[in-house]
């Protein structure tokens, strides 16, 4: 496997290169559901590339840029193993040579201001903006993210769209713990206890889509219910919202396709979760 720690490597490797190649964006302290998203970018071109960049024009003020974790060399070996071919992990300054301030930026409207959005002003620009640089800069046939961050992907989808990008983006089922707590790289923030009364996020998720789907609960009480057993168990609900896959409208009598999203603070560990679902009466 090779490592190109600035654009001019990637480029000259990238040059050289006839079949598909696969990009898997991260930011790096890998877990086993990035490695599962190198595994199906392996099924769906001839090479793999998996950039490692903790983008700080993604985070907020207040936001763990600082502290996020910064581990390039077991991520290299986790990824030489899974059988990644090359790993593309660039300099804030070989990103954005201007400076983050002068950065030209992509913003996709509505979605971006939504849920997450709403949260964390300026997340969805930033992650939009460094997708689309990371396709110039990689020039893949393919890019794969998980459906752990459903709003994101949806987000990359739309300015793919919007911008006649030409790249296929996969997204790729969440993995979760035996426990049903979808893997993430901030669960290593959460202490004995709150690692313990995390998995109630997803299972409160599962019981919504069910009552739901099977319309035995309206919408609005499943909703209200399903924030308060989060409060009573000790989270501190962000949000927990139904809405339509599509675009994360507010979910209509007439949508079938729905997904719920939620983001809860247990401490101060931020966790978001989905489920997508079939509404089916
Ligand atoms: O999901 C992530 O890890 C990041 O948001 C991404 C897509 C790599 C962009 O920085």
């Amino acid at each position: 496997m090779q490592l190109f720690k600035n654009l001019e490597e990637l480029r000259g490797w990238r040059g050289q290169q006839s079949g598909r190649v696969v990009l898997v964006p991260t930011m790096g302290n890998l877990h086993e559901g990035h490695l599962k998203l190198v595994d199906l970018a392996k099924l769906h071109g001839d090479q793999v590339v998996v950039s490692i960049f903790i983008n700080p024009l993604q985070f907020g003020a207040n936001e763990d840029l600082d502290s996020y974790p910064r581990t390039l060399e077991a991520d290299c070996q986790a990824l030489a193993e899974r059988g990644a071919d090359a790993v593309f992990a660039p300099q804030v300054s070989d990103v954005y040579p201007r400076g983050l301030h002068a950065q030209t930026f992509i913003e996709v409207p509505g979605i971006s201001e939504l849920l997450c959005g709403a949260s964390r002003p300026g997340h969805f620009r930033g992650v939009a903006t460094i997708v689309a640089k990371l396709f110039n800069m990689v020039q893949p046939q393919v890019a794969i993210f998980g459906e752990k961050d459903y709003q994101q992907l949806q987000v990359i989808r739309l300015m793919t769209l919007d911008l006649s990008l030409p790249v296929d983006i996969i997204g790729m089922p969440t993995e979760r713990a035996e426990d049903g707590l979808a893997l993430s790289s901030r669960n290593g923030y959460l202490s004995t206890s709150e690692r313990a009364l995390a998995p109630a996020l997803y299972a409160t998720l599962q019981q919504l889509a069910n009552a739901v789907g099977a319309g035995t609960l309206a919408p609005d009480i499943a909703v209200a219910e399903a924030r308060q057993q989060l409060a009573d168990k000790g989270f501190r609900v962000d949000y927990l919202e139904l809405r339509r896959q599509q675009d994360l409208q507010p979910a209509t009598p007439e949508d079938t396709e729905l997904v719920v999203l939620a983001a809860a603070f247990l401490g101060r560990t931020r966790l978001i979760d989905n489920l997508t679902f079939t509404r089916n009466y």
